[in-house]
C-alpha cells in the first residue's frame, strides 16, 4: 500500500503541452554587466579515498606514467581543462590534517589514520610542496583549507608562513631546506571546513569568535594578500550566514556555502522498480521518477543563494564579501563493492545536465558568487575523472562532467548575458517541477555563448533564440553532449561511449531567431557572432 501511493504522489507529469517552438528565449547583450570569474570553474581535492592517491599522486617511482609523481593522464586532462583554482586538503580531512606531517622527506613522513574516510591509512607522501607544485605546474591558483577544528592557532599561523614568507624566519627557511626557494604566495585560505558539522560541531556564536581569533594570526607576507573565506552554512542555513556576517564581515573575504544534489530515499525499495536504493540512490540505474527528483534537489541552489544574498545584501550591500560554493554536486550510493568510505560513484547524462544547469546558475549570481568548487576532481563523488582501482594502469576516463567543463569554458571571464526564458516545467512531485529547458550566455569580444540543456529525460525540445542586435545569427561553433539512454556512462573499457561531437540542429532565419533542437538529456554550447 506504501508503495502505491508514494507512486501515485511521485509520478511525472508534463505541466502544459509541447508545440513545435515550445521554448522561447530572448537574450539582452547590451545588458550584459557581470563578468563571470573563471573561479566558478574550481575544483575541490581531498585526501578521500582514490583522489589524491591513485588519482592525481602515484608517486615518482610509480610504474604508472607520471610527471614528478602526479599520474600523467589526469595530469594531462587537468592541463586541458584549464583549471582556475583547486581546494585542498579537505573537507572533513582538513580539521584532522596536521601540515607539518607532510613536509620532509617522504619516507620519513609520520603515517595517521584518516578518520572521516574509512579508516584509510594516510602517509603524508603527498603534502604542501606536492600540492602547491600541481597547482603552479597547471596554472591554477590554489585554495588551502586551514585546520580549525584540531589544529592550534600557532599551527595555522606556521604554515601560511611556510608557504608566503620570503625572509629569512624559520619557517621560510624550512621550506627551503625542503626545496623550495620562492614562496607560492597562497592567496584562497579558508579557516575551518563546515565548522557545523565535521569541522568541529560548532554553533556559529561560538565559531565566528574562533574565526576572528585563528584568522588574526594568518598574517599577510609581503604583497600578497590572502583572500580570508569563512567556513560558511550548510545549505540553505541563513542564521548561519546572518550571524557570520554580522559578526566577521570585516574580517573576511569570502564565506563558503555547501550544497550536494543529495536524495535521502532511506531503505525503501524503488516504489516502481522494486530495486533496493539504498539511502543516496544508485549513480547509473535509476528511474525517470529518480531522474527528476535529483535534477529538481541540485536547481535548489538557486534557492539557496537567492536566501543567502538577501541576508548577506542586509550586511554588506556593496557586495565586497563573495559567496564561495566551494563544495557542490551529486551523490549517490558508492558503485557496488567499492569502500563505503571512499565515496566513489559513476557519472551519467544526468549528472551532465546537473552539472549544465548549476553552472548556468552560478553565472547568474556573480555579483555575489565568486567561486564554485565541484566535489570532487578525481574518483569521488562528481568527479571529472575516473582511474580503475583494479587496474591502475588503464588510462584514465573523463566523465560526462568533465566534458561539460571542458565545454563551457568560453564562459569563463564573458559578461554574463541577462535574458528571459519560457517553457513549460515538469511536475516531480506535489512540492516540485523542473523547467524543461536551462540556459546561459556570456559575450567576451563580441562573441555570444550560448548553453542550453534539455532536462527532459524524454522529450525533445525546440527553443526559438532572438538576440536582441542580432540581424542575422552568425554561428561560429556548436557542440553537444548527448547520448541516446540518459543512463550512458563512460567506463573502463567504453571510455567514449559520452563524448562532444559536433551539432549542427539549428536554423538561423533571414528575421535573426535562430531555432535550436535539443534532444531529450543533452547539453548543448553554441557560439554565436
Ligand atoms: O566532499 C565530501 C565531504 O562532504 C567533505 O569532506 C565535507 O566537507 C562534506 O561534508
Amino acid at each position: 500500500m506504501k508503495k502505491l501511493l508514494l507512486s501515485a504522489a511521485f509520478s511525472v507529469a508534463a505541466v502544459c503541452s509541447i508545440n513545435a517552438q515550445d521554448v522561447q528565449l530572448t537574450l539582452h547583450p547590451n545588458q550584459a554587466e557581470t563578468v563571470i570569474p573563471k573561479e566558478i570553474y574550481g575544483q575541490f581535492a581531498e585526501h578521500l579515498g582514490r583522489c589524491i592517491y591513485g588519482g592525481i599522486w602515484v608517486g615518482k617511482d610509480s610504474n604508472i606514467p607520471n610527471v614528478e609523481g602526479y599520474r600523467k593522464d589526469v595530469f594531462e586532462a587537468l592541463k586541458a581543462l584549464e583549471v582556475p583554482v583547486m581546494r585542498w586538503p579537505g573537507g572533513c580531512f582538513a580539521d584532522e590534517y596536521h601540515w607539518m606531517d607532510g613536509i620532509g622527506p617522504q619516507s620519513q613522513r609520520p603515517r595517521m589514520v584518516n578518520t572521516n574516510w574509512g579508516g584509510t591509512v594516510e602517509d603524508n607522501s603527498f603534502g604542501t610542496h606536492e600540492f602547491l607544485n600541481l597547482c603552479e605546474m597547471l596554472g591554477c591558483e590554489p585554495y588551502i583549507s586551514g585546520n580549525v577544528g584540531s589544529g592550534t592557532v600557532e599551527e595555522m599561523a606556521k604554515w601560511v608562513e611556510y608557504m608566503n614568507s620570503d625572509t629569512n624566519s624559520t619557517m621560510a627557511e624550512l621550506r627551503r631546506k625542503n626545496g623550495r626557494e620562492k614562496p607560492w604566495n597562497v592567496k584562497y585560505f579558508g579557516v575551518g571546513n563546515e565548522s557545523w558539522g565535521c569541522g568541529g560541531n560548532m554553533k556559529i556564536e561560538y565559531y565566528v569568535n574562533l574565526y576572528k581569533r585563528y584568522n588574526t594570526y594568518a598574517r599577510n607576507y609581503g604583497s600578497n594578500r590572502l583572500f580570508r573565506i569563512a567556513s560558511g552554512a550548510n545549505a540553505g542555513d541563513t542564521h548561519w550566514m546572518d550571524v557570520a556576517m554580522r559578526e566577521c564581515r570585516n574580517n573576511m573575504d569570502g564565506i563558503s556555502v555547501h550544497f550536494y544534489a543529495v536524495r535521502d530515499w532511506g531503505t525503501e525499495d524503488d516504489p516502481v522498480t522494486g530495486i533496493p536504493m539504498g539511502k543516496k540512490g544508485s549513480a547509473l540505474n535509476y528511474t525517470d521518477q529518480q531522474y527528476y527528483e535529483v535534477v529538481s534537489k541540485s536547481l535548489e541552489i538557486e534557492d539557496i543563494i537567492r536566501k543567502h544574498c538577501a541576508v548577506m545584501d542586509k550586511y554588506d550591500p556593496k557586495k565586497r564579501v563573495a559567496i564561495m560554493f566551494d563544495e557542490w554536486g551529486t551523490w549517490y550510493n558508492v558503485e557496488p563493492g567499492t569502500n563505503p568510505g571512499w565515496l566513489y560513484q559513476q557519472n551519467t547524462m544526468r549528472d551532465a545536465v546537473i552539472a549544465a544547469s548549476s553552472l548556468d546558475i552560478f553565472h547568474k549570481y556573480t555579483d555575489r558568487v565568486k567561486m564554485a568548487n565541484i566535489a570532487q576532481v578525481v574518483n569521488v563523488l562528481q568527479s571529472m575523472i575516473l582511474t580503475n582501482e583494479k587496474n591502475p594502469s588503464d588510462p584514465c576516463v573523463l566523465t560526462p562532467t568533465y566534458h561539460i567543463f571542458r565545454m563551457y569554458n568560453a564562459h569563463k571571464e564573458g559578461k554574463f548575458v541577462p535574458g528571459e526564458l519560457t517553457c513549460e516545467k515538469i511536475r516531480v512531485n506535489d512540492r516540485e517541477q523542473v523547467p524543461v529547458v536551462s540556459q546561459s550566455a556570456s559575450v567576451k569580444d563580441g562573441v555570444i555563448t550560448l548553453s542550453l540543456s534539455n532536462l527532459d529525460v524524454a522529450k525533445t525540445h525546440t527553443v526559438a533564440v532572438s538576440i536582441d542586435g542580432l540581424k542575422k545569427a552568425n554561428i561560429l561553433s556548436a557542440e553537444i553532449l548527448t547520448a541516446k539512454d540518459v543512463h550512458a556512462y563512460n567506463d573502463f573499457g567504453h571510455a567514449n561511449d559520452v563524448q562532444p561531437q559536433a551539432f549542427k540542429d539549428y536554423k538561423a532565419k533571414k528575421d535573426g531567431t535562430l531555432t535550436v533542437t535539443i534532444p531529450a538529456h543533452s547539453v548543448i554550447t553554441l557560439q554565436v557572432k
